[in-house]
């Protein structure tokens, strides 16, 4: 008994003392010299072990197994140790007097942002400046807010308009309502109605999906910015001077607008609103055709719309648009394949 405590006491000095001196290493040979002296064939640590079957025959296992766990944390000790020494720096020393501010950092590759992402921000910041406020909404969505609400019902020819992509839903719902994949950011209006009431001025920029073959100007996925104001007395002037507004700090010069009719069911009366191309500025060229670019579907808020969200058509009126703003980042970057915008190459993202 006495034997084994005091082999016990030694293990666990010899251990500590060899903890103490790994920390003063600074080279790998002085390293390997202490290794050897205390871990070797004639070690001194390894001497010590060598007793234990010397010891009494109930005592030898439980102090063989002290013994090794002993050694194996020098080991484990030593072998860090080495490690550290390997890769230049001196890992004897503790982090703080180690760290060497002069080193030069590994580069780190940043990502960058979506072209998509880039246009959209910077549209948001023009809205905002003009008071109008970000919503987000549900991409999936259900069929009344993406259609009924917005005077298209189920039999309306409309529904044709857009390719859609219809969703499964399980058996637990209820709702008469089947779900889709919103084919535009109108779907948020009538849920921004409910939300906020009026007087109201919304955008909701947006991901949108079609159920569409791909090709160079079409995609199952592209983005939107809808606006919505209502007020008392809002007329088409108002929309004019927002478009315009809008399209000139995004070019950085005076662009002209014009209304054609167009027709939505959601709008009453509707309009496909073009702007001035600013490659020609004008005068026509391959990008535009005549000179006009189609960006801006829009028009007055349609009654039926207004009653959806609950509000009285007689006490307030709004103007609404459907912004493509891939069309917009395509326009602005010069891009002329949509495909790319989804393609996910760095290649692709590291340009802008
Ligand atoms: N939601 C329409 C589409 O994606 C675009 C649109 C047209 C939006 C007229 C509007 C609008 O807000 O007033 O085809």
């Amino acid at each position: 008994m006495i034997k084994n405590k005091y082999m016990k006491d030694k293990l666990i000095k010899i251990k500590e003392r060899v903890l103490q001196e790994i920390k003063e290493i600074n080279l790998p040979e002085e390293l390997e010299k202490l290794e050897k002296n205390y871990l070797g064939r004639k070690g001194e640590f390894t001497k010590l072990i060598k007793e234990v079957k010397d010891l009494a025959e109930e005592q030898r296992p439980i102090m063989g197994k002290f013994a090794n766990e002993m050694k194996t944390e020098l080991e484990t000790a030593f072998s860090e140790i080495k490690k550290n020494i390997s890769t230049g720096l001196d890992k004897t020393k503790d982090f703080v007097s180690n760290f060497d501010p002069t080193l030069q950092s590994r580069k780190k590759e940043l990502g960058r942002l979506h072209p998509s992402t880039i246009i959209q921000n910077e549209v948001v910041e023009i809205f905002s400046s003009m008071g109008f406020s970000v919503l987000d909404g549900p991409e999936l969505e259900s069929e009344f807010y993406n259609f009924e609400s917005l005077n298209i019902p189920k039999t309306h020819p409309a529904r044709d308009m857009q390719d859609t992509f219809f969703v499964e839903k399980g058996e637990e719902y209820k709702d008469p309502y089947k779900f889709v994949m919103r084919t535009h950011t109108s779907n948020q209006q009538v849920r921004a109605i409910e939300r906020l009431g009026a007087p109201l001025r919304a955008i909701f920029p947006g991901k949108c999906f079609r159920n569409e073959a791909t090709d160079a100007s079409h995609d199952n996925t592209f983005y939107q910015l809808e606006g919505l104001m209502i007020d008392k007395n809002i007329s088409i002037a108002n929309l004019v001077a927002v478009m315009n507004t809008l399209l000139s700090r995004v070019f950085g010069k005076e662009v002209k607008t014009r209304l054609r009719p167009g027709y939505f069911p959601f709008v009453e009366p509707g309009f496909e609103l073009d702007f001035s191309c600013v490659i020609c500025g004008g005068k026509g060229c391959s990008v535009c055709g005549d000179g006009w670019v189609e960006l801006i579907p829009c028009g007055l808020v349609h009654p039926e719309v207004l009653k959806a969200g609950g509000l009285d058509p007689k006490e307030w009126s709004g103007f609404a648009f459907g912004m493509g703003l891939t069309r917009l980042v395509m326009m602005k970057y010069g891009i002329d394949d949509i495909r790319l915008l989804q393609s996910g190459d760095i290649r692709f993202t590291k340009q802008f």
